[in-house]
């Protein structure tokens, strides 16, 4: 409870800076309330005005919000248009030759992209998935690193109405199997390597690893970006080089006008069950939501150098790497590498280097970057600063002052933004130039969100208190379905004692000025360093192996990770012990990298002769956590079926 109550008791409150306020786009606490308010007067309406003023359409909507079937719901749903014609063309009369993006490789190495350029490169890449027979509907896997290239091919599927689902680099072969043949994927687009922290990894390979686990019969082809001249192996007959297609490839490509709600993409996010669920997002809602935070959040304007850190594979990498700072016509930087390579000033340094000006990152790297460099931001210039964000979990009051004190020297206001892959867009944030921040606190939902807290059945909690944090009206940039499992996607999100409500599936805390603190998942969902992670992913994965009989994993708070994975496990043959017993670790964790990804392997793996049980044979999973955090059991234990085990898994191996 310690950190909970540690956010509580945090009672600093700092107002936008003058300076702020002056130029801000929603300026003052008033013009906050005046949007509020002309949201729950009339709540369609409002959405549909800015869906018309910030969307160009082919075809203008009629209708605003279908509710005819909950929670199916439709926004915008007679309305036609084309994404990518919204992030480039529009753009291209005024702002032609304005840098959309600045790629710094890993080696430091930078090359810009005017919109124009951009465009072409999307037409000629759009052009050649055409040849390559992908069309509207069709749904492409995209496996690629942080690059310009992934952009384009990410803006080249929605111009041609393919649908993308992007798997992050960090995934295994294993992961990456089991979204290609959820989504029924006909082509893969992938870079020969990634290059990240001096290290090249082998993408491709891993992409050939997972074809050859079978049942991907849909995949005819394989389209490669040569990101290094390295060996890359291959197959004749379905491997194409990215440089190659698009050489004679024409630059006009019209795009595809599809219908508001047809799905821009499928983004793989883990749930409380063993499987990964496809939030399939939808092109029109999606895309105003992306626009509407962009501007709301981010203070978005014309001169603005932005900079997201998050990778294309996760949702902030859509929404505000591929999608919203293009829909705006923004100026942004795109970074290969990683935080600490070659040191952990690297941030700070590209920052002065780029002069960005909005900088968005994890308080997972922040919290790191304290430990290892926290003399490193003295050593550059960051006045061209002047707004910072964060996203994907709580932030400490502690590395939020930090942030606010050393990166944006008192000036600069935090964004701590609430939302979710199934969101698309921030939910709860604070609008920086009228909402005063709390640290640790995301602050107030934005203009047409409602969110509410609740109790387990429903109930509205009033005033000061806690409980179920949930969204009491849909948003266009929300979830549509799980692809291929519309059951799954009402049972989860819209359970019937809420009532309609969505349900987020984090705990919340309501202050004495209304302002939310999020306090974590409610499910088996553990955030290691802002990624989501399901318990029972790895328990599927561990018992895969040939060795487990049963496996319990549970979240432990780690001073910079967040969170971090402790894994209980039962072997079929004895328990092990000694070295035996850190061969096995070695082993298991492997295991888990292979089935799952890196991402997801134990941090800590304690042996058992059985787990501990009620008579009815449900794990305790409330007393692993207990064991997890080294506290004393002091509950009662009388229902538990074999007291004795506790004591051999307070042991940890690594
Ligand atoms: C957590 C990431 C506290 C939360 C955009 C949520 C946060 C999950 C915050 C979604 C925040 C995200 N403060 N917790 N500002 N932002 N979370 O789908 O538990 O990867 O449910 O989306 O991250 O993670 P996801």
């Amino acid at each position: 409870m310690s950190s909970i109550e540690s956010v509580l008791h945090e009672c600093r409150k700092f107002q936008p800076h003058e300076l702020f306020v002056k130029h801000a786009t929603i300026s003052g606490i008033d013009s906050y309330h005046a949007l509020c308010a002309s949201a729950d007067s009339d709540y369609a309406s409002f959405w549909g005005g800015f869906a018309r003023k910030e969307i160009d359409w082919k075809k203008a909507f009629n209708h605003i919000l279908d509710e005819s079937n909950i929670p199916f719901y439709r926004w915008f749903y007679d309305g036609e248009l084309n994404a990518s014609y919204n992030c480039l063309d529009r753009h291209l009369a005024k702002s032609s030759n304005k840098t959309a993006i600045i790629f710094e490789a890993d080696d430091g190495s930078v090359s810009k992209v005017t919109y124009h350029e951009l465009y072409i490169r999307v037409c000629k890449f759009s052009n050649a998935l055409k040849d390559m027979g992908i069309s509207h509907g069709d749904r492409v896997i995209i496996y690629m690193p942080m690059s310009i290239e992934a952009v384009v091919a990410m803006q080249a599927c929605a111009r041609i109405g393919a649908i993308h689902s992007v798997v992050f680099g960090g995934f295994s072969a294993k992961s990456l199997h089991e979204r290609i043949t959820d989504v029924g994927a006909k082509t893969i687009i992938c870079a020969n390597y990634g290059v990240r922290g001096g290290k090249s990894v082998p993408l491709k390979a891993t992409v050939d690893e997972a074809l050859s686990l079978g049942g991907c019969e849909s995949v005819n082809k394989v389209i490669v970006y040569q990101r290094i001249n390295q060996d890359t192996p291959w197959s004749l007959d379905r491997d194409f080089w990215w440089h190659e297609l698009v050489e004679n490839a024409s630059d006009y490509c019209e795009p595809v006008w599809v219908n508001s709600e047809h799905p821009l993409f499928i983004l793989y996010t883990s749930g409380s069950t063993g499987k990964p669920k496809g939030v399939q997002h939808s092109t029109g809602g999606y895309l105003l939501g992306t626009i509407m935070s962009m501007k709301w959040v981010f203070d978005f304007k014309d001169e603005d150098i932005f900079w997201c850190t998050a990778d294309v594979g996760w949702i902030t990498g859509h929404s505000y790497v591929a999608y919203g700072p293009l829909a705006i016509g923004g100026t942004q930087v795109l970074f290969e590498g990683i935080p600490t390579y070659p040191d952990a000033g690297r941030f700070w340094q590209m920052i002065e280097k780029h002069k960005v000006s909005i900088f968005y990152t994890a308080p997972t790297a922040i919290r790191s970057l304290i430990k290892v460099g926290a003399d490193f931001p003295g050593k550059y210039d960051l006045s061209s600063l002047r707004l910072l964000g964060t996203v994907g979990e709580p932030i400490n009051p502690e590395a939020w002052m930090w942030y606010f004190q050393e990166i944006g020297k008192e000036r600069c206001p935090i964004v701590d933004t609430w939302w979710q892959t199934e969101t698309g867009a921030h939910m709860i944030a604070p609008l920086p130039g009228a909402v005063a921040t709390k640290p640790g606190s995301c602050t107030l939902p934005l203009p047409g969100i409602i969110m509410d807290i609740v109790d387990e059945e429903g109930n509205h909690v009033e005033g000061v208190g806690g409980g179920l944090l949930v969204a009491k009206k849909p948003w266009p940039s929300m979830i549509r379905s799980i692809w291929g499992d519309p059951e799954r996607f009402k049972k989860s999100y819209f359970p019937t004692e809420l009532k309609g409500a969505y349900l987020a599936g984090d705990s919340a805390h309501r202050d004495e000025d209304g302002y939310y603190w999020i306090m974590g998942r409610i499910d088996d969902v553990l955030n290691v360093s802002g990624h989501r992670l399901g318990t029972m992913e790895i328990e599927s994965a561990l018992v895969a192996n040939p060795l487990v009989a049963e496996a319990a994993v549970v979240g432990k708070p780690h001073e910079i990770k967040g969170e971090s994975v402790i894994a209980y496990v039962v072997l079929k043959g004895l328990r092990p012990e000694g070295d035996e017993a850190k061969r096995i670790v070695a082993e298991l964790r492997e295991w888990v990298g292979k089935e799952i990804g890196p991402i997801a392997k134990p941090d800590e793996i304690r042996f058992g002769d059985n787990l501990p049980k009620t008579r009815s044979g449900k794990i305790m999973r409330r007393l692993l956590r207990s064991l997890a955090k080294g506290e004393e059991i002091t509950s009662d234990i009388s229902t538990l079926d074999n007291p004795s085990i506790l004591e051999q898994l307070k042991q940890s191996v690594i």
